[in-house]
């Protein structure tokens, strides 16, 4: 069996603890490839180094399985119990991955374990953990499971199922990852384009940014993030966020030093100037074929007026310019979020894997 270590926080990118955090990358990214058969979902090692850095919002406490305590190169496995530190005090973010050739030895239990013992001593009551399954099962094929009170169902029989619910965690909610090809045909995406200009008509303009938030919306970008609360969380335990324009300003930070590039766009509404709407695609230049759809919202009392697309499509017409490489762009919804999901099924997104977002309450 295994050694299980506690590894700090790199606090540079050139420290040379980071190897545990480019262990977990390496072990993540051949988890990815072997399940889902690509490798668009990878972050690049100097990525991984940056974001397991602590900031002002996050920690992330690592643990590493090595076959010899000297070696960091014998790692088989990594725990993470990852921390928010100014909202959600109560909770913590649990993964473990082991390498594919060394499970059913414990080792994924032991980590797991490591994993919540640091979280309850940091004081965090309720662990919650994301893992990915390939296949769509359906409501009556036989071992499904389904949240508790999200939509939607995983087959009970995966690995992944049974070693999360064998270590007490339930099953809370379904994120479904799709994948749109692109560039979209101009017959689907332009009938889109103008039924939601249309109907946004004059009352709305978009603004558009790379990478930073021009310094005069970023107030006002901090209030519009806070309202992601918005999306469904069914059974997860999670508290409203905290939104400044200082985090906006790290987050930026960050992914400039983690290498990922952005497009946002806003949705002002003319009359008072509030920003009422907004969507963004990241995506790394080292992995110029695929991007990423970042968070999109509108706030509640601008609804119903097809912002949504409108910004969706914006925003894929500028990537297509600006962008021109991607063929793929990889997004993560609630199964229940019908709204958001009927946008992307109409823009022509269709289901890779489903991604369990599991629960434990430890204290
Ligand atoms: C989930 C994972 C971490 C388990 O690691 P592991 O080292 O195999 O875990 P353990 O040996 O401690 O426990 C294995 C348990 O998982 C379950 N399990 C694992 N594979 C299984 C399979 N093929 N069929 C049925 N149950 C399985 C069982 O409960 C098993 O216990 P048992 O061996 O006593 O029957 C590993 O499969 C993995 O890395 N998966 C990919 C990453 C991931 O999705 N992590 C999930 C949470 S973030």
């Amino acid at each position: 069996m295994a050694t299980i270590v506690e590894v700090a926080p790199p606090t540079s990118a050139d420290d040379p603890i980071a190897w545990a955090a480019v262990a977990e990358n390496r072990l993540w990214n051949a988890e990815n490839h072997a399940q889902l058969g690509y490798a668009d979902l990878d972050d690049t090692e100097a990525a991984a180094v940056r974001m397991a850095m602590p900031s002002a919002n996050r920690l992330t406490l690592r643990v590493v399985a090595l076959d010899d305590p000297d070696d960091p190169s014998s790692a088989v496995g990594v725990g993470t119990c990852s921390l928010t530190l100014k909202d959600n005090l109560t909770t913590a973010a649990a993964h473990v991955v082991v390498r594919a050739e060394r499970r059913r030895e414990g080792i994924g239990t032991a980590l797991l374990a490591a994993v919540e013992r640091r979280a309850i001593a940091e004081g965090r009551t309720t662990l919650q953990s994301w893992a990915t399954q390939v296949g769509s099962p359906s409501a009556g094929d036989p071992g499904v499971i389904a949240p508790r009170e999200g939509s939607g169902h995983l087959d009970g029989g995966h690995p992944v199922a049974q070693f999360m619910t064998a270590r007490g965690y339930t099953l809370e909610q379904i994120e479904v990852h799709s994948m749109l090809r692109v560039p979209v045909a101009p017959a689907v995406l332009d009938p889109l384009a103008s039924e939601a200009a249309a109907k946004v008509g004059e009352a709305y303009r978009l603004i558009t940014w790379t990478d930073a938030c021009p310094d005069e919306l970023v107030d006002g970008f901090a209030r519009l993030r806070a309202a992601m609360d918005d999306a469904p969380t069914a059974g997860l335990q999670y508290d409203a966020s905290h939104w400044d324009a200082e985090r906006i300003r790290e987050g930026e930070r960050r992914a400039a030093e983690a290498g990922l590039v952005m497009l946002a766009v806003v949705a002002q509404h003319v009359a008072s100037g509030q920003l009422v709407g907004f969507t963004q695609l990241d995506r790394y230049p080292e992995r110029p074929g695929s991007a990423f759809q970042d968070d999109t919202v509108v706030v509640a009392e601008h609804r119903g007026h097809r912002l949504g697309m409108h910004l969706k499509v914006a925003n894929l017409r500028r990537m297509d310019e600006l962008w021109p490489d991607v063929r793929r762009i990889h997004t993560w919804n609630a199964d229940e979020n019908d709204y958001m999901r009927s946008i992307n099924i109409a823009l022509g997104f269709r289901p890779e894997s489903n991604e369990g977002a599991w629960q434990k309450v430890v204290a």
